[in-house]
């Protein structure tokens, strides 16, 4: 199938035209690719009503109706995965070889929720008195408005819509603006699939704030969940309780990575080096800060050089990519001044030095880095990695909880005991032990502290969209 133009169109009961647009631009080239809809408060107000009218009979199917819907959807994604992973890149960066690796983990969220609608299971339980029968049951939370990130345009939205629809909620998306074209064509592909009216509507919007002011307002909008900044998170879970709203919240992080004098030197080099430079480190699990303890870090700073000089950073849509554009201006602007605060704190750049022509920036490698600099505190979203000795397993682990965040954490070592004591004692919602990208369709995803609430992935992210409802059942006399 050839996937249909997005252009100027939205989706809500059926496609509609756009009566406003924003262009969208390749980070690439800065060449505007398509022209969107830009969508505000009216048509929020009419993305509540249908979506809550619509809950009415998308609640009254059954889980495995939902489930062969949903399976139908995972095939389309897979029939239409090299034309996905195009429009991608095009429209946000990412290097095609990972881009076609996102809509296969977006593809897997979709199935695996095809498969979890069926196991949404209820309980009896005992009462104190003998003529009553309680239970429990779980049921759609009810329609829902999903934020989501331009930096996993595919991922993002079905981790959050799979399990929504399997639930047997509504949706409502408002994409990111730098990346809409993506969730455009999963809203078709669900259509294609045989996904009702009303029950996958996406909204995008040039300026997010007046769209999601309205829904956020909406008393029939029962839960939000947002993947994004802790300021804006901040702001959402404020709004969320003027109508106590349920909400899921993924936000910032500022990884750490442990890297013991016991590790495995070339698999310790090869996982930071894949989890640090993941879409040019625009992901919230990129790590931010790595700590190599004092004997092994002068072989692993040369290593990991070495490795980062390897890299091959162009247009994304060459098969040979590794490192793409930063995504827009702002985002460079805030790598870039990252790297200057440092060398202005008496950092040294070993590999890499900044900014290239247009979006591109460099992998760069900085050692000499103390606690002062910026990038020692905030989440850089680039492709710069600090390298930072320690001396104890207890100097590492406080270091690396020193932070308001909580998302994830990794650590590197060959000693058994340390990787369960290390793990249990890091304070971060996701641990990879030996592991630079743990994150899976089945495993929880999710931050502690100023990073999040809930979670997302797995048995845990269909929790999210659903309500324990509690039927205290007397037998007739
Ligand atoms: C994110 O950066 O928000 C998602 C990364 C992932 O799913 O691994």
């Amino acid at each position: 199938m050839a996937l249909p133009s997005v252009e100027r169109r939205f989706i809500t009961d059926a496609w509609r035209d756009a009566v406003r647009t924003f262009p969208v631009r390749n980070p690439s080239s800065g060449a505007v690719i398509a022209q969107v809809a830009d969508c505000g408060p009216e048509e929020a107000a009419e993305a509540a009503r249908i979506a809550w009218e619509a809950f009415e009979s998308w609640r009254a199917t059954t889980a495995f109706q939902r489930s062969e819907l949903l399976m139908r959807w995972y095939d389309l994604i897979l029939a239409n995965l090299a034309e996905l992973a195009r429009t991608m890149t095009l429209e946000m960066g990412k290097p095609i070889r990972e881009a076609r690796g996102e809509v296969g983990y977006a593809a897997g969220f979709v199935k695996w929720y095809a498969e979890e609608a069926k196991r949404v299971h209820g309980a009896t339980f005992p009462s104190h008195v003998g003529q009553k029968r309680p239970m429990a049951l779980r049921q759609p939370v009810g329609p829902v408005f999903a934020v989501t990130p331009w930096n996993f345009p595919s991922a993002m939205v079905t981790r959050k819509a799979a399990p929504a629809l399997a639930a047997g909620c509504t949706f409502v998306l408002k994409p990111a603006e730098q990346a809409p074209l993506s969730s455009l064509h999963l809203a078709e592909l669900w259509r294609e699939a045989g996904g009702p009216e009303g029950t996958l509507q996406v909204l995008p919007a040039r300026d997010p704030v007046p769209l999601s002011n309205a829904l956020m307002a909406d008393p029939r909008i029962r839960k939000v969940t947002f993947t994004g900044s802790t300021e804006v998170g901040r702001i959402l879970y404020r709004k969320a309780a003027d109508t106590v709203k349920k909400i899921s919240l993924e936000l910032g992080g500022h990884a750490p990575v442990l890297v013991f004098e016991d590790a495995e030197l070339n698999l310790a080099v090869d996982e930071v080096i894949a989890c640090k430079y993941r879409n040019a480190g625009q992901t919230c699990v990129c790590t931010n800060r790595i700590y190599v303890q004092a004997p092994i870090v002068e072989a692993f700073t040369e290593a990991y050089v070495a490795a980062t000089q390897e890299l091959t950073v162009g247009d994304p849509l060459d098969e040979e990519t590794d490192i793409g554009p930063l995504v827009d201006e702002q985002g460079l602007r805030k790598v870039t001044e990252h790297l200057h605060d440092a060398v202005a704190r008496g950092a040294m750049v070993v590999a890499g030095g900044g900014p290239r022509e247009g979006l591109f920036f460099e992998p760069t490698v900085l050692t000499g880095v103390t606690p002062d600099m910026k990038l020692m505190h905030e989440e850089t979203f680039g492709p710069v990695a600090p390298i930072i000795s320690f001396d104890t397993e207890e100097e590492a682990v406080r270091k690396a909880n020193d932070t308001p965040y909580g998302l994830a954490a990794y650590l590197y070592t060959n000693d058994l005991a340390r990787a369960f004591r290390v793990s249990e004692a890091l304070d971060y919602g996701i641990v990879g032990v030996n592991d630079g990208v743990p994150s899976a369709p089945y495993a929880p995803f999710g931050g502690v502290k100023q990073s999040g609430l809930g979670r997302e992935g797995g048995a845990w992210g269909i929790e999210e969209y659903l309500e324990v409802k509690y039927i205290s059942f007397q037998l007739p006399r």
